[in-house]
């Protein structure tokens, strides 16, 4: 016996798990297909796949690419939990008139943040103190000096709306801004620079913070992590793909680049083993926007997508492709 649901209300698919609260808010609203849950994911999605009409995913659902699309004829909409969407093959969507939303503006001071927490912790060597006092090396020594940010010149590479809160944040530490992006913004002081290249040549510190995708792919590469010198630090909070791990660690082990803050990887969950080795790393696991609050909030917006999708046809935040 189908529920009315079922027969009325349009079809959601939800690959991989999401926050209670989404899945609890989307059952309300729209018959959700847990995918996950599904003893034969396979053949729950050949049974539904042609009456979906909207899909729900995060990162953890993999790519959604033009195989999945193919599978689903009938997708109108992509709601993505995150601000980066190049888990979604955004392009192939738009050419079938497919919508794909992302959750801007509720995440930027919350990766901002983040970002300040990850620079001091990579600086002045925080994780590793804490490593000191647990195994003890306090009791027979003194945890070495660490560098500092005071009279470091921060270059900002993307300096979109969580670039710029974090520029907003470093002014109060009081060191000098640079940054590099698509194209010099009228609106900010700090100094423009027209390359990568040349933002790492004036930086000692790089904090990238573009959306990942094609266009970004190793935008930080061997050439730059040169160009940010030995006593240069990269911090990553944007995405992997950004960065060109392999000429990371080369640097890192070399020693032509000081240390590395990192909160994203090229093969996430995976973490090249040569950094795991390192001393002069601070690795995390893609926090920069878990926090309960602005987790709920990018949930929300996912919600309030389909939503105002199938009731009035509009997307709350589509992404521009
Ligand atoms: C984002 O919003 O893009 C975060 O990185 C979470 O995926």
């Amino acid at each position: 016996l189908m529920r009315w649901r079922e027969m009325v209300a349009p079809e959601i698919l939800m690959p991989a798990p999401m926050l209670p609260s989404v899945i609890t808010a989307l059952q309300d609203r729209f018959f959700l297909h847990c995918l996950w849950e599904q003893a034969d994911p396979d053949a729950v999605l050949k049974l539904v796949g042609t009456r979906v009409r909207g899909l729900a995913v995060s990162t953890l659902a993999g790519r959604i690419d033009s195989d999945w699309l193919e599978r689903l004829p009938a997708l109108e909409i992509i709601a993505n939990f995150g601000v980066g969407y190049d888990n979604v093959d955004a392009e192939t969507a738009a050419s079938r008139g497919i919508v794909v939303t992302n959750t801007p503006g509720v995440l930027d001071e919350e990766v901002a943040d983040l970002t300040m927490g990850l620079l001091l912790a990579t600086l002045r060597r925080i994780p590793q103190a804490d490593r000191f006092v647990r195994e003890g090396g306090w009791l027979s020594g003194k945890f070495p000096l660490s560098p500092t940010l005071r009279g470091r010149r921060i270059g900002i590479l993307g300096l979109g709306a969580i670039g710029k809160a974090i520029a907003r944040r470093l002014e109060a530490f009081g060191v000098p801004i640079a940054y590099h992006g698509r194209s010099r913004q009228r609106d900010v002081s700090y100094e423009y620079h027209a390359t990568p290249t040349a933002l790492a040549a004036v930086s000692d510190v790089l904090i990238a913070i573009v959306p990942g995708g094609p266009a970004t792919k190793h935008l930080v590469d061997a050439e730059v992590l040169a160009a940010l010198g030995p006593d240069g630090v990269l911090i990553n909070v944007s995405r992997g793909s950004v960065v060109d791990e392999a000429a990371l660690i080369q640097a890192l082990q070399a020693g032509t680049i000081l240390s590395a803050g990192i909160d994203v990887f090229e093969d996430e969950p995976r973490v090249p083993p040569a950094l795991l080795q390192m001393p002069n790393v601070v690795l995390l696991p893609h926090i920069g926007s878990a926090s309960h609050r602005t987790r709920a909030a990018m949930g929300q917006m996912v919600v309030d997508n389909l939503i105002s999708w199938f009731d009035n046809g509009r997307a709350i935040s589509p992404v521009a492709e």
